[in-house]
C-alpha cells in the first residue's frame, strides 16, 4: 500500500481537485484505492457524492481500538472507497495533541488497511499543523499543487523547510496547478522555478472551466470529461506519480 498526500500551506490551489481526479484514475486503472478526506470542509466527499458524516466524529477516528475501517464508504466508482470528512475534523489537531504519539498515529491507523488497498490518497486541509505533520509522517509522497506566482513559490519553500526541520522525510513533489499560459507571470515563474527545482513535476494542470464543473456535476473531470485538457493533464500526472510509487503495475 502506497500513500500520497495532497498538501499545501495555501487553500484554493487545487489539492482537492487533484486528490479526487488522481484517486479516480488510480481506481480506473485497477488499483484498490482509498481517498481519505481530512479537510473538515469535506469537498472531496462532496465531489464523490459521499454523505459528509463521520460516525463518532474525529474522536472515534483516533481511538486506541482502531476503528478507521468502519468509516470507509464505497463511492460510485469501482475500486474507489472514501473516508468522508465532516466538521468534527476541525478538532482533530486538538485531539492529536492529547495523544502520546501524535505524529505516528495516522500511520498506525492506516496500517490495518494495508492488505485491503493498493493506494491511499489523503486530501489535506490547508496550513501547517500537527495534523499535516502526522500526514507527512504517514505518507510515502506529498504532492503540492502550486499556482505559479511568486508568493506560492515562497510558501512552498516554507513547507519544505518546515518538513526538513521536523525530520519528516516523505518525498515532496510540487506540480503547477491552475496554470494560465497566457499570463506572463505564470510562464516566467514556471520556467524559473523548474530550472532550480529538479523535484518539480514537469506536468502541470491548466486553469480550465471543466475543473470548476466538478462542483455542479459532483464527479471527477476524469470521469465526465476524459478528453478535456485538465483530464489529460491529470492522467499524465498520475502516470508519473504511479511510476514513482511503483504502482504502475
Ligand atoms: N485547474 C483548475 N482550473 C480551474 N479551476 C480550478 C482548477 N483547480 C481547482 N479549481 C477551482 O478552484 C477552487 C479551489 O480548488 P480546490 O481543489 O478545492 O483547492 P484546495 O483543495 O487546494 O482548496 C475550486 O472552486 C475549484 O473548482
Ligand atoms: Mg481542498
Amino acid at each position: 500500500m502506497k500513500t500520497t498526500a495532497l498538501f499545501s500551506i495555501k487553500g484554493g490551489v487545487g489539492k482537492t481537485a487533484a486528490a479526487v481526479n488522481l484517486a479516480h484514475l488510480a481506481a480506473r486503472g485497477g488499483a484498490r484505492t482509498l481517498l481519505w478526506d481530512l479537510d473538515p470542509q469535506g469537498a472531496a466527499s462532496f465531489y464523490l457524492r459521499i454523505r459528509p458524516k463521520l460516525a463518532g466524529g474525529s474522536r472515534r477516528l483516533l481511538e486506541r481500538k482502531n476503528r478507521l475501517g468502519e468509516a470507509i464508504k464505497a463511492s460510485d466508482f469501482t475500486g474507489l472507497d472514501v473516508i468522508p470528512a465532516d466538521f468534527s475534523l476541525r478538532r482533530l489537531v486538538l485531539e492529536l495533541n492529547d495523544l502520546d504519539d501524535p505524529l505516528a498515529r495516522l500511520r498506525r491507523l492506516l496500517r490495518p488497511l494495508r492488505d485491503d488497498y493498493d493506494l491511499v490518497f489523503v486530501d489535506c486541509a490547508p496550513g501547517v499543523s500537527l495534523v499535516s505533520d502526522a500526514v507527512m509522517r504517514a505518507c510515502d509522497l506529498v504532492l503540492v499543487p502550486t499556482i505559479p506566482t511568486t508568493l506560492s513559490i515562497r510558501t512552498y519553500a516554507q513547507l519544505v523547510a518546515h518538513a526538513r526541520e521536523k525530520g519528516l522525510d516523505a518525498a515532496i513533489v510540487p506540480f503547477f496547478s491552475m496554470v494560465d499560459r497566457r499570463r506572463r507571470l505564470h510562464r516566467d515563474v514556471m520556467l524559473e522555478f523548474a530550472g532550480r527545482s529538479p523535484e518539480c513535476s514537469r506536468i502541470f494542470i491548466p486553469y480550465a472551466t471543466e475543473v470548476e464543473q466538478m462542483g455542479p456535476r459532483r464527479s471527477p473531470v476524469t470521469a465526465f470529461g476524459p478528453a478535456s485538457a485538465p483530464a489529460r493533464a491529470f492522467e499524465q500526472l498520475w502516470s508519473q506519480v504511479a511510476r514513482r510509487l511503483g504502482a504502475d503495475g
